[in-house]
């Protein structure tokens, strides 16, 4: 009885927690199609395998908003050019599977491990704006935005990207009609952007190469 009233107690605590990872395995057992599960599909890594050979061009990082659990990073880091450094920037505030940020860091950790010890790619903790604010390295050759999808996040992102200078400027959700990636993209690229699967890109290329 006693242990009854205690998980009874557990699942009234974590109830939030408990609503979300049921609600992520019900939508994976009836559509196993969205496996990426926050991440991109096997068309979107293709394009940004592409992406991040374009960006061999120029110096400066590749700096990617949205870290999750490092699988859109390692593809990055694989393909990117020998010595071209790779920013993963996190702050562990979501993840499909409703783990606790500390777990959630410590199994992208673990996933990025070969990465993080070669120092091929630099994990930072903490909020997008505060990783702008404080950013003082090489202009990147690349930003990939895929961290919070509100249209005011989007905005401040290609904003922070354009004032740099940066000449590849790419990210993930444009056309899904949850956020409001489409809305800030379509602002800042009134001439258009290329579209494949949901990442969209600026026309890299244009712009002079440093
Ligand atoms: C859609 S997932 C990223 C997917 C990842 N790029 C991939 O391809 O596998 C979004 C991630 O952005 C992070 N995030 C959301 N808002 C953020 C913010 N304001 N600053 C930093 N990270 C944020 C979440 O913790 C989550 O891990």
């Amino acid at each position: 009885m006693i242990r009854k009233l205690i998980q009874l107690l557990k699942v009234l605590k974590w109830r939030r927690q408990i609503r979300a990872a049921v609600s992520t395995h019900l939508a994976l057992l009836e559509d196993p199609g969205i496996f990426a599960l926050g991440g991109l599909t096997a068309e979107e890594d293709l394009r940004i395998a592409e992406l991040v050979h374009a960006a061999a061009g120029w110096p400066g990082p590749i700096v990617e908003f949205g870290t999750l659990f490092g699988l859109t990073t390692r593809l990055i880091a694989a393909e990117k050019r020998a010595g071209q450094p790779v920013i993963t920037v996190d702050n562990f505030c979501w993840n499909p599977f409703g783990l606790p940020p500390a777990l959630h860091e410590e199994f992208t950790r673990r996933i990025l491990r070969g990465e993080l010890c070669t120092g091929q790619v630099a994990l930072h903790v903490g909020d997008s704006a505060t990783f702008r604010a404080q950013y003082k390295g090489d202009v990147p050759a690349m930003v990939f935005l895929d961290a919070d999808h509100s249209y005011e996040a989007v905005r401040d992102e290609i904003a922070w990207a354009q004032g740099l200078g940066v000449p590849l400027i790419c990210g993930h959700d444009y056309g899904n009609p949850r956020f409001g990636v489409t809305r800030a993209v379509e602002q800042a690229f009134p001439a258009g952007v290329q579209v494949r699967g949901m990442v969209w890109s600026n026309k890299y290329g244009t712009e002079s190469r440093r």
